[in-house]
């Protein structure tokens, strides 16, 4: 049995830090160790502690002066969008017809599929980033080939095949049948093998009919412990066409609870311009509004209100995502510095440990799976992201003047991307050193 003992500058998050100086959030050891085996973190603390548990063949990987901190996680982008990544001049309801659909087209062909699905993950883990939560195109084959490149690599990602019937070119289109059919497949070849998790994913109401969102719900209350993700209420042009197709929906938000698509594990990406009822629903069913910051600047789709829907009589529960390709950045940190500067235009802030803590805890709670992933804890598996806050001249000039750890990943979060992500271990193993460049 091999085990690994990594030291550095170890943080993880107990839980949400409502201050900078709400230092019993999180845990911060400046000489930590990690002693890592069969995949697992069996030991953390500080090194001298942890080192007394190694045994005379660990081996041994000093990772200091540079931050070890958990994987980071994304928990909304999209595979099959890696080509239109960059494509200029849109609002959504165009962007998707112009861009987005054509692109999906191609995933028809299986080889496409597989070549996309190994550099989507060669992408994320290059930025740290070692879980996802991921929209495939309608394509089983597409989903087929992410859970294999993933379960290769003893990823835990979570993924689905879009189910969408209408409101598309034919070739992204399935039926309420096909794509039921093709969803429970799926479940059964991926949901549980090694890290693979299965999200039932019709991808928004104006693509899937009333049948097919029926589907959908059949599929919800036949695997309950599987996530749920869609899109709600990103954009005014897709609200209005949305209740025109379900004109005896009250709202947005209602359309899905018809459906019985709220819960606990349920994911709807943007929720920008929500009601007080249909934010009321959200909390009540325990569902996540997922945040997507360069995407929802990028579209102009609007200004997602963090901090009031963290503080309401009737909280919501947030993840942070990148929604590449709608995003502009597979990197978890360009994607909290834009959040940062949206939360700032709606006139509150979001201080660097809260930035943190959502991409690596808060995330994993927001997936209901943060006893597997998102902290340094014992018994949790080994994703973790080592962190270099003076990758690049410029940050290596700004730490001069860096005196507290609160402005370290300020800065990591403000000028870091991939270059500042020196290693990722996946499930214990290096993943990032050992990548072909
Ligand atoms: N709504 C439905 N599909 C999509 C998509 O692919 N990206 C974004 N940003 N919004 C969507
Ligand atoms: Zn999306």
């Amino acid at each position: 049995m091999t085990s690994t003992l990594l030291r550095g500058r170890t943080l993880s998050f107990v839980r949400w830090p409502q201050t900078m100086d709400d230092h019993s959030a999180w845990r911060y050891e400046e000489d930590g160790g990690l002693l890592i085996r069969d995949g697992r973190i069996v030991a953390t603390g500080a090194y001298a502690d942890v080192e007394k548990q190694a045994d005379d063949g660990t081996k041994k990987i000093d990772h200091r002066p540079h931050l070890l901190l958990p994987g980071f996680i994304d928990t909304h982008v999209h595979v099959p969008q890696m080509q239109i990544i960059a494509s200029y001049g849109a609002e959504l309801l165009d962007w998707l017809n112009t861009y987005t659909f054509p692109e999906e087209t191609k995933f028809a062909n299986a080889q496409h599929g597989r070549r996309i699905a190994r550099l989507f993950l060669d992408e994320m883990v290059r930025h740290g980033t070692t879980t996802v939560v991921a929209y495939c195109s309608v394509h089983k084959a597409s989903a087929e080939a992410f859970f294999a490149e993933s379960h290769a690599r003893d990823m835990l990602n979570i993924a689905g095949k879009v189910m969408m019937d209408r409101n598309a070119p034919e070739g992204v289109l399935d039926t309420p049948q096909s794509g039921y059919d093709d969803t429970k497949a799926l479940i059964a070849e991926w949901h549980g093998k090694g890290r693979q998790l299965y999200a039932i994913t019709p991808r928004f109401a104006i693509t899937s009919s009333p049948e097919q969102m029926e589907m959908a719900g059949a599929l919800r209350r036949e695997h309950p412990d599987l996530h749920m993700q869609t899109h709600l209420s990103e954009n005014h042009a897709e609200i209005a066409f949305t209740q025109q197709l379900y004109p005896w929906s009250r709202d947005y938000t209602y359309v899905y609870e018809r459906y019985g698509l709220l819960g606990k594990k349920s994911l709807f990406g943007h929720c920008i311009h929500l009601s007080e009822r249909e934010a009321d629903a959200l909390s009540d069913s325990g569902s996540v509004a997922v945040f997507c910051p360069t995407s929802n600047l990028f579209l102009g789709s609007g200004l997602f209100d963090y901090q009031r829907f963290r503080q309401r009589d009737k909280p919501l529960r947030i993840a942070a995502a990148t929604d590449v390709g709608g995003g502009t950045n597979y990197s978890m940190l360009r994607t909290m510095d834009e959040g940062y500067k949206v939360i700032a235009l709606n006139g509150e802030k979001l201080n660097p440990f809260q930035s943190f803590w959502q991409i690596t805890r808060g995330n994993a709670e927001a997936l209901s799976v943060a006893d597997k992933i998102g902290t340094l804890e014992a018994g949790t598996d080994a994703d973790i992201v080592v962190l270099d806050a003076s990758a690049t001249p410029a940050m290596q000039l700004r730490m001069e003047t860096a005196q507290t750890l609160a402005q370290e990943l300020f800065l990591l979060q403000t000028l870091g991307d991939d270059r500042v992500v020196r290693e990722v271990y996946v499930a214990g193993r290096a993943a990032k050193s050992d990548m072909a460049n």
